[in-house]
């Protein structure tokens, strides 16, 4: 069923952020001093003495102030897509205090090339590897979450007032039931599924963050892969890439969070302090409990944080004195998430790859198409030359378009399958076949 692999550790690099204006009109110190080569950050003690030695850690990569999106991507996650695209599940997170720099990794500039984040990046990387596979058939889906104030939000969902449940199952793990997902077959087309979602996200601003998150935000892409294998059978691999934006920790005095965000703030804060007790626990080496069920958050990337998937944490700190709590307490958590051990492995022929229902379901209408023209060419007395247009609809064909020979037609649904995309499994269910002829929601509403 599945290729097991030997264990390995969460990667965890950090980014420090440049100073802000904030920061640099108020003449805040630098604390945080980052040595990219030896990947080593350090800080100091804002108010010890000049002999006072500064607190070093070493990570697996550290990025500077001056660090650029592409090389964060190209160094980091670049790898870890990779694997993805070869049936690996793979999650990268970005953890920080709030300000820090979270969203402007996972997300960045959107129309900025150079200036463009992690999710962004991801969509060429995947679309440009499938551009260029020849003997492979891929289908990429994608979904958008996000757990405010605990509770999971589908931000892809016409119905913004809806709350989500948490399902385990013991083949697939934990998944979020009901959960929209639409395929994407080009960057622009999962692009628009990215700023759909993101319109929907909950965002406030506070004293610490104009545009601060007020969530944690989950971008999901399962990427399916169908090839032949030696043993002449069609093999499934599906890889799902995790892409979590999290909200920041943040203190209610620097904050001035009040009302709404005050609520917003205590849940964040909740939920951050359960992962960090998940870290801990998978550890320290005594746990035999890991209190994944103690926030959605930890339910939710509980693959990722000990289980079956590739992980790339991403710290991200600030430069300036007025942070060195916060920016140690950081370092402190993801210096300990560093000795995580996973153990991904390749997810071959799930029993629920959509690819291979679609498979199957082209190769019965071919098979009923094959039929058909098998009782026309007898009734007609001669054969149907290719492309000649027939004379009835397929069965339940909603678009009333005129159907050609069979092979052909095969051809154009296989081709269509491949090229228009359908929209999630749960109305391929109520109608009982693929809807790739629907058009997805969000171009209806454009
Ligand atoms: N490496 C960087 N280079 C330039 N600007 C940055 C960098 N990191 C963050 N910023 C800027 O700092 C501000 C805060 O960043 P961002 O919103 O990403 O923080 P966050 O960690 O997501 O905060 P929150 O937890 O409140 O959501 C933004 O204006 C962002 O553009
Ligand atoms: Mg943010």
């Amino acid at each position: 069923m599945s290729k097991s692999k030997s264990s390995e550790s969460v990667k965890v690099v950090v980014r420090c952020r440049p100073m802000n204006e904030k920061e640099k009109a108020a003449n805040f110190g630098r604390v945080v001093s980052v040595d990219v080569k030896l990947g080593q950050v350090a800080v100091k003690n804002p108010r010890g003495t000049a002999h006072e030695h500064p607190k070093v850690f070493t990570f697996d990569s550290v990025y500077d102030s001056n660090s650029k999106q592409v090389d964060l991507y190209d160094e980091t996650f670049r790898p870890l897509v990779d694997s993805v695209l070869l049936g690996f599940n793979g999650t990268i997170f970005a953890y920080g205090q709030t300000g820090t720099g979270k969203t402007y990794t996972m997300e960045g500039v959107r129309n900025d090339p150079e200036r463009r984040g992690v999710i962004p990046n991801s969509f060429e990387h995947i679309f440009t590897h499938i551009s260029r596979s020849q003997n492979q058939q891929y289908l990429v889906r994608a979904s958008y979450l996000e757990i405010y104030q605990e509770e999971i939000r589908d931000l892809l969902s016409k119905d913004q007032a809806r709350r989500l449940e948490l399902k385990e199952r013991p083949d697939t793990g934990v998944y979020v039931k009901d959960l929209s997902s639409f395929v994407t077959k080009s960057v622009k087309e999962i692009e628009h599924v990215m700023n759909v979602g993101n319109q929907n996200r909950s965002v406030g601003s506070t004293n610490m963050n104009e545009h601060s998150s007020r969530s944690h935000a989950i971008f999901v892409i399962t990427i399916e892969c169908s090839e032949l294998g030696l043993d002449g059978e069609n093999h499934i691999r599906v890889g799902k890439l995790n892409l979590v934006d999290l909200a920041g920790s943040e203190r209610q005095a620097k904050t001035g969070a009040q009302g709404e965000r005050l609520k917003e703030a205590t849940k964040i804060n909740l939920s951050l302090s359960a992962l960090g007790n998940v870290i801990s626990a998978l550890v320290d080496g005594k746990s035999t409990h890991i209190p994944y069920r103690d926030s959605k958050l930890t339910r939710l990337l509980q693959d990722s944080l000990g289980g079956n998937a590739r992980t790339v944490m991403v710290a991200n700190i600030g430069p300036a004195s007025y942070n060195v709590e916060e920016t140690l307490t950081t370092l402190r958590y993801s210096n300990r998430a560093k000795n995580i051990k996973n153990k991904p492995r390749v997810n071959e022929d799930p029993k629920d790859a959509l690819l291979r229902e679609f498979q199957e379901e082209i190769a019965r209408l071919k098979e009923q198409l094959e039929k058909r023209s098998g009782k026309r060419s007898q009734s007609k007395g001669r054969k149907r030359r290719p492309g000649e247009s027939g004379d009835e609809l397929a069965e339940g064909d909603e678009d009333g378009e005129e159907e050609g020979d069979g092979d052909e037609q095969a051809g154009e649904m296989r081709r269509r399958m491949r090229i228009i995309g359908g929209s999630s499994r749960k109305s391929w269910r109520r109608r009982g076949r693929p809807s790739w002829r629907i058009t997805a929601w969000w171009q209806r509403r454009n």
